[in-house]
């Protein structure tokens, strides 16, 4: 029967003899998937796995430096690329979901084959890709609705990266790519980390992209999940974020009137994603958050917590 021990065995042996002397590259999002997918080719190539993790400029505050440290004392080769100003200059002007996402996704690909060509002989792309990824995107370019969001990071390739792809986790589903990573003895910050979709906060601040709008709702988003986790409240959400709304509404600060904006927090229980309830956060809980955020970050007046479950409302706004 499957066991976790047993998959690294067995998938660490097949990595052997497929990949033999040859250069793996693959892309670290500081997520689950590409973790433990990494520390498997690892283990089965060493060093000529080369990981490359991207900032993005639409990572959770301190996420790169903090991610950066983690995988380094995991032993990875691993190269931190520091590209925000690339995505922001990409995304200035951009208010339209699907145009955000497809200059979020040509941006990190135009990053990720420049850096690729820096190591030089690769044959291999390693990939993160799990069983669901699969599914959803078999579906999404096969089946009848053309509005499902242009999501996943499955078939994004441009053809001038002549790589052959190597996805050891494809057959697996999300909690077992969980055990897997426990029997690798990966951090449990990162084994337990929420999912956090690849175009980041550029699809949680809604509308244009500025790099102030990212430092706000890195900070609001900073209180919300480290509140979450003081709380011990955090192991039981599938997910959680701040949302930027395009919204500003009057607000009273001693004497003044203010005229700022809007956040809006959201919490979800699911399984797998494609459903999902919001989390019934306790109102002593939210009602602290609410201050944190309004007291100690500049330029918000107005806290708002999103009830809405999936269907119909989806899990990101954009
Ligand atoms: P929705 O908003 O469709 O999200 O209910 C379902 C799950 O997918 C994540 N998501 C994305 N992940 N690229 C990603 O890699 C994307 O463009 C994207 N959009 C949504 C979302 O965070 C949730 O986990």
């Amino acid at each position: 029967s499957w066991t976790p021990h047993s998959f690294v065995e067995s998938t660490v042996a097949e990595l052997k003899e497929k990949l033999g002397n040859d250069k793996v590259i693959l892309a670290l999002s500081g997520g689950v998937d590409s973790s433990v997918a990494a520390v498997l080719l690892h283990k089965a190539i060493g060093e000529n796995l080369y990981c490359i993790f991207v900032d993005n400029g639409l990572l959770r505050k301190n996420e790169f430096q903090d991610v950066l440290d983690s995988y380094k004392h995991m032993g990875l080769n691993v190269k931190g690329v520091n590209a925000s100003e690339k995505f922001y200059t990409a995304l200035k002007g951009l208010s339209d979901p699907e145009l955000k996402r497809k200059a979020i996704g040509k941006t990190f690909i135009d990053v990720f084959d420049e850096e690729a060509k820096l190591v030089e002989g690769a044959k291999w792309l390693g990939q993160g890709t799990i069983y669901p990824d699969v599914i959803e995107s078999v579906s999404v370019n096969g089946g009848p609705s053309q509005t499902i969001k242009s999501h996943h990071n499955v078939g994004g390739l441009p053809d001038y990266m002549k790589l052959q792809v190597v996805e050891p986790l494809r057959l697996l589903f999300k909690d077992e790519v969980r055990r897997v990573g426990k029997s690798l003895d990966i951090d449990d910050a990162i084994l337990q980390r929420h999912p956090f979709p690849g175009p980041g906060l550029g699809i949680r601040i809604l509308g244009e992209v500025t790099a102030e709008k990212v430092r706000i709702i890195q900070e609001v988003d900073h209180i919300f999940i480290s509140s979450l986790k003081e709380d011990r409240l955090y192991g039981d959400v599938w997910q959680a974020g701040a949302i930027f709304l395009p919204v500003q509404s009057v607000g009273v600060m001693g004497d003044e009137r203010t005229y700022e904006n809007a956040v809006a927090l959201r919490a979800v229980s699911s399984t797998d994603g494609m459903t999902a309830d919001w989390v019934h956060l306790p109102y002593d809980f939210l009602a602290k958050v609410s201050n944190k955020i309004i007291n100690q970050v500049k330029g918000i007046n107005r806290v708002t917590y999103d009830i809405s479950s999936k269907p119909p409302a989806t899990i990101e706004w954009e």
